[in-house]
């Protein structure tokens, strides 16, 4: 989606704040003991109770409102049986919809006391979220945006899945100008256009290059190639002339 009006640039904020608080929310309610399936359904309460839709139910009959990844899984994790554990590495992707505009956003977390080694993934993957973001500007190189994030992750010793792409959002969940590598991509060639609104979603790994299928009867549940613990942060934003405008804050 590229916004062209103020009105379009409301509705996307409001279910950008709503993927937000649903995100920090499900967050704050995690628990040792919980199930994926638990965690979902506080989740769908709050997208059910402000109106909005779950966008990879609509879009794509996902079996769940939200994707919940646990440890070894690091994207599209089907919410389901799966007790949470102290110290699992647990990724939260809320995307929804609102009156026609779509958002999407995505954080990992280590549920209470775990290995000091996710703790500093985490406090980094959100760094490399930053740095992309950061690089967003109307008229910008949209490689500069995987540049940054390949710079900090290169300087600080960590891979990136380069598998698994940011993207438009907005219209619809995978919005044009489609695909976007939150990695160094030399064949990029495009320019972020004024009022694009897309994903920054790096998945920062300690090893991991590539995502794969996890079994042959689970046609959604992503892990790392080679297995590493891997982290994702995500916001939508738009592009303006003063940088980003991310719209997937809770406050
Ligand atoms: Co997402
Ligand atoms: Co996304």
């Amino acid at each position: 989606m590229t916004i062209t009006t103020e009105e379009q640039l409301e509705r996307l904020k409001a279910i950008g704040r709503i993927c937000a608080i649903t995100r920090d929310a499900m967050a704050s309610a995690m628990r040792v003991g919980m199930t994926t399936r638990e965690l979902d359904e506080i989740g769908a309460k709050l997208l059910a109770e402000h109106g909005a839709l779950s966008a990879p139910m609509v879009t794509y009959d996902f079996p769940g409102h939200t994707c919940i990844s646990v440890n070894e899984e690091i994207a599209h994790g089907i919410p389901g049986d799966r007790v949470l554990r102290e110290g699992d590495l647990v990724n939260i992707d809320v995307s929804a919809v609102k009156d026609g505009v779509f958002a999407d956003t995505g954080a990992s977390f280590v549920l209470g006391v775990g290995d000091k080694r996710l703790d500093a993934l985490c406090r980094d993957g959100k760094k490399a979220m930053w740095a992309g973001i950061r690089a967003v500007k109307s008229g910008a190189p949209l490689a500069d945006v995987g540049n940054a994030i390949g710079k900090f992750a290169t300087k600080a010793g960590y891979t990136l899945i380069r598998n698994l792409a940011s993207h438009g959002v907005g219209d619809s969940l995978h919005d044009e100008p489609g695909e976007i590598a939150t990695w160094p991509d030399k064949t990029e060639r495009r320019r972020m256009n004024d009022g694009l609104v897309f994903t920054i979603e790096p998945f920062l790994s300690l090893g991991g290059k590539m995502a794969d299928q996890k079994s042959d009867d689970d046609e959604w549940t992503l892990i790392s190639r080679p297995a590493a613990p891997c982290v994702q942060y995500e916001h939508t934003v738009v592009t303006t002339p003063r940088g980003a405008v991310v719209v997937t804050l809770a406050a």
